[in-house]
């Protein structure tokens, strides 16, 4: 008996801890992104986001839901009879909403960019670097001499945020920066062929690793391609996209940490939307009907989110929109959640939808470290032609000088900062405080599993 008792006593009190510790997934399956923008129940009203990419997919899907908080949106791509679509949809939901054309391939129209953006605007508060391109295989190098996905996706990623951090950091609230990564990050050093041969991928991207190192092998240019070829042995190439979704994981880092440092109220975030049917990857489809049909590829599928019959079967069985298990505005919610939900202390952290936006589920280091990311950053600046000099203005001006009107911000130093400072608190503390209410991730009290489990164990004993 008394043995019996023991033995109950301990699994009371596991699940006395379990009942305690229990947590909601902060981005349930089956909700969009709209849901988690509405429970956040902020006001965005004044705020101004940037969405590149925001004309289709994904970026239309961030869009919509920030319309829905009375955000300011600004979309930029290349084209623009798609871009005035996009605006005329979203403003019918009554958005202010405008846009501006860039291409990404080319870094004097990412510098004609920024500078229109930060001429015409007083402060941003929200910027999702989203826009990108897939593919896999050789690509042709752009105007400036990159392997053409690397710069879309990363250099010129890189240097549009470079060059809104001062808009960024004039918003007067603290401002975050929303990065579209991968799930695909895994892949970083496999796909390249690294991991090939005595190539260790969990040292990948150690630049101290005597094994092999990524970080040699960039940028892709002409001699990083090569380099990649002939250290790797690894033709063909099999696609740099994955890579660069992983170096924007590691960027929302590296960004957070000297924003920090230099007592800047901007955070950044990276978050992943699974495998979302897009025009970027009009593959997904194929992931509709049993997983292990399709291997590994499926492994992000996310769980169908579409009407339902009685018995939870796809209601029609056949959906009319393909691939209706993970729609964008589903996909999506990772990012809402990074930009609205996370609190700033989390600031450099990943969410990938798949994972219901479990902090850094899903990321895949490969042996980055926090010094290796610190090289990346001055690389980086390299690659898109900022010098040091530049840098250190940009990094910590004396006095900020928007042009057109704009206030002057003082971020170095004095009042200005200590007054952010407070501000970042309070918001840190309004962050904090809604992601305790159940809605949006943190602990309720019981979770679903932990009471059937609970009710499992009384019938057993
Ligand atoms: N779909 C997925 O399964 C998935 C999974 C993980 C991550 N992602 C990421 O999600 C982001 C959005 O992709 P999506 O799936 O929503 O596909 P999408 O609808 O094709 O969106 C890509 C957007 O990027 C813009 N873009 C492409 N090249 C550009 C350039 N050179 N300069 C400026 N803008 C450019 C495109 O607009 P224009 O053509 O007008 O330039 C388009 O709006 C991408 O970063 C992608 O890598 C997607």
């Amino acid at each position: 008996m008394i043995h019996r008792f023991r033995v109950d006593t301990w699994i009371w009190a596991f699940f006395f801890v379990a009942f305690a510790t229990a947590q909601e997934p902060s981005c349930p399956h089956g909700l969009s992104a709209n849901d988690i923008a509405a429970r956040s129940e902020l006001d965005l009203t004044g705020n101004t986001a940037l969405i590149t990419g925001g004309r289709s997919g994904l970026g239309y899907a961030i869009a919509e839901a920030l319309v829905q908080q009375n955000c300011t949106v600004v979309i930029a791509s290349r084209s623009v009879p798609e871009n005035q679509q996009a605006v005329a949809k979203l403003q019918a939901l009554g958005g202010d909403v405008s846009y501006a054309i860039f291409d990404l391939e080319d870094f004097s129209s990412v510098e004609a960019f920024a500078a229109e953006l930060t001429a015409n605007h007083s402060r941003l508060d929200y910027y999702f670097g989203n826009a990108g391109q897939g593919g896999s295989g050789a690509q042709p190098l752009t105007v400036d001499g990159y392997e053409r996905i690397f710069q879309v996706n990363y250099a010129a990623q890189f240097l549009l945020i470079e060059r809104l951090l001062p808009l960024l950091r004039a918003s007067g609230e603290p401002a975050r920066i929303l990065l579209t990564g991968s799930s695909s990050n895994s892949l970083a050093c496999g796909s390249l062929g690294m991991a090939a041969g005595n190539f260790q991928p969990d040292v990948c991207f150690d630049s101290n690793s005597t094994s092999g190192n990524a970080m040699s092998v960039l940028p892709f240019d002409q001699t990083g391609l090569d380099a990649v070829n002939s250290t790797f042995d690894c033709p063909p190439l099999a696609g740099t996209y994955p890579l660069t979704k992983f170096l924007m994981i590691q960027l929302a880092k590296e960004v957070s940490r000297r924003e920090a440092e230099a007592g800047n109220p901007v955070y950044a975030f990276s978050w992943a939307p699974g495998n979302i049917q897009t025009d970027l990857n009009p593959w997904a489809a194929c992931c509709v009907g049993p997983v292990e049909w399709f291997g590994p590829t499926c492994r992000y599928q996310l769980p169908y989110v579409g009407p339902t019959d009685d018995l939870g079967n796809p209601n029609p069985p056949d959906p009319p929109v393909p691939n209706h298990w993970s729609s964008p505005a589903h996909g999506t919610m990772s990012a809402l959640h990074a930009a609205l939900h996370a609190p700033v202390t989390e600031a450099g952290n990943f969410y990938a939808a798949y994972w219901e936006c479990e902090a850094n589920k899903g990321f895949f280091p490969q042996g980055m470290t926090e010094q290796g990311r610190m090289e990346l950053y001055e690389k980086s600046l390299e690659w898109v032609g900022i010098t040091q000099a530049e840098e250190q203005q940009l990094a910590a001006p004396d006095m900020m000088d928007i042009e057109d009107g704009a206030e002057e911000v003082e971020v170095g130093g004095g009042e200005a900062t200590v007054a952010k400072q407070e501000e970042n608190e309070d918001v840190d503390n309004k962050a904090l405080e809604s992601s305790s209410d159940g809605a949006t991730g943190v602990p309720i009290g019981v979770s679903h599993y932990s009471l059937v489990l609970l009710l499992a164990v009384k019938l057993f004993y």
